[in-house]
């Protein structure tokens, strides 16, 4: 079985001795309620690092009042059967996870947390011009949650390399851009590694967490139109047309899907947006592939939306271009 680390100071004291034995830790920090998108971090990790570590947290800076922490799946045993489940071989032997970091809300607020912005005391962080568009857009106080605790995990953990999902990709570009303008060393910018998104493989629907909330009918049809909207935009983007024609052709397949299904499911659009991934701004209506191409020297763009499966929130995105 993989060590388990409640509190700050028991898992320092295992990572001096990695310090001591000159081991690389990967760490993949996650909130549980683990699936092959969280395993696909791990098995990368565990293949670039001596030693990799788990940290299984639910955050409540990254909820809103009204958003699901209270039911956020927790499935503590169940994730740390499939953890200890997963060994990769590598040319120095076969490996399998390390060590998991299992912190109180206690332990990683010392001073407490409120869901209530206005109320709360303490200390945060906020990765200004980053946390508004996308994701940020209707959720305003996620990212500075995110970076607040993300921050106070790298501390803690000190890993070499750090891995995240481009299923987060605004949390995961907005983290490296963290790292950055924080001059961290653990991990450096260039060692926070962002992987593919992991698919079911027969219907392409992004995993995730929240999926657990769809029912099966859902899961396998209504949650289907976020990607096909999605591909249905990236064809209008590689046919030359201008993004306002790309999103609304995301909006239309999304529209379609929710007359087909009539009352039975309720499908609603958050967002379709396409963005440039150096500063998250929004694409200009007019312009197109070849135009972007000209103005910003062949730079990938996002192309990201979120919609709503009766109260479950479902996000994915696809990169247009060389990534
Ligand atoms: P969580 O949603 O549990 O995701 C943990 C990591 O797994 C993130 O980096 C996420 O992008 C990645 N991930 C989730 N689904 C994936 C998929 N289908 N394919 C590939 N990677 C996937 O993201 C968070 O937790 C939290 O915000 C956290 C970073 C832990 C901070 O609280």
């Amino acid at each position: 079985t993989i060590p388990l680390f409640p509190t700050v100071a028991s898992y320092r004291e295992w990572r001096r001795k990695a310090y001591d034995e000159k081991k690389s830790v990967g760490f993949v920090p996650t909130m549980g309620a683990l699936h092959e998108g969280h395993l696909s971090l791990v098995r990368r990790s565990l293949a670039e690092n001596d030693l990799t570590v788990m940290s299984i947290f639910v955050n409540p800076a990254q909820f809103a009042p009204h958003e699901d922490l209270a039911t956020y799946p927790r499935t503590l045993p169940r994730d740390l059967e499939l953890l200890a489940a997963l060994s990769v071989n590598t040319p120095a032997g076969p490996r399998s996870a390390a060590a998991v970091f299992v912190p109180s809300v206690q332990e990683m607020y010392p001073s407490g947390i409120t869901q209530s912005i206005a109320e709360q005391k303490g200390t945060f962080v906020e990765v200004k011009g980053y946390s508004h568009q996308m994701e940020g857009k209707t959720r305003p106080t996620f990212f500075r949650g995110v970076a607040t605790v993300v921050l106070k995990l790298f501390n803690i953990i000190e890993p070499t390399r750090a891995y995240f999902g481009q299923k987060d990709i605004q949390q995961a570009l907005l983290l490296r851009r963290l790292t950055r303008d924080l001059l961290l060393s653990h991990p450096e910018p260039q060692n926070l590694i962002i992987a593919p998104t992991a698919r079911d493989p027969t219907t392409s629907l992004a995993l995730s967490s929240r999926n657990a909330y769809l029912s099966p009918d859902e899961r396998n049809d209504a949650a289907l139109a976020l990607y096909r909207a999605l591909q249905a935009a990236k064809s209008a983007w590689e046919e030359g047309m201008p993004k306002v024609d790309c999103v609304a052709r995301a909006a239309g397949v999304i529209e379609q899907k929710k007359h087909g299904l009539g009352d039975a499911v309720d499908l609603r659009l958050d967002y379709v947006e396409m963005n440039d991934p150096e500063t998250f701004d929004v694409l200009p209506e007019g312009v197109s592939r070849t135009q972007w191409a000209v103005d910003v020297a062949d730079r990938p763009v996002i192309l990201s939306g979120a919609m709503w499966v009766g109260k479950t929130r479902l996000i994915d995105n696809i990169v247009l271009g060389a990534w």
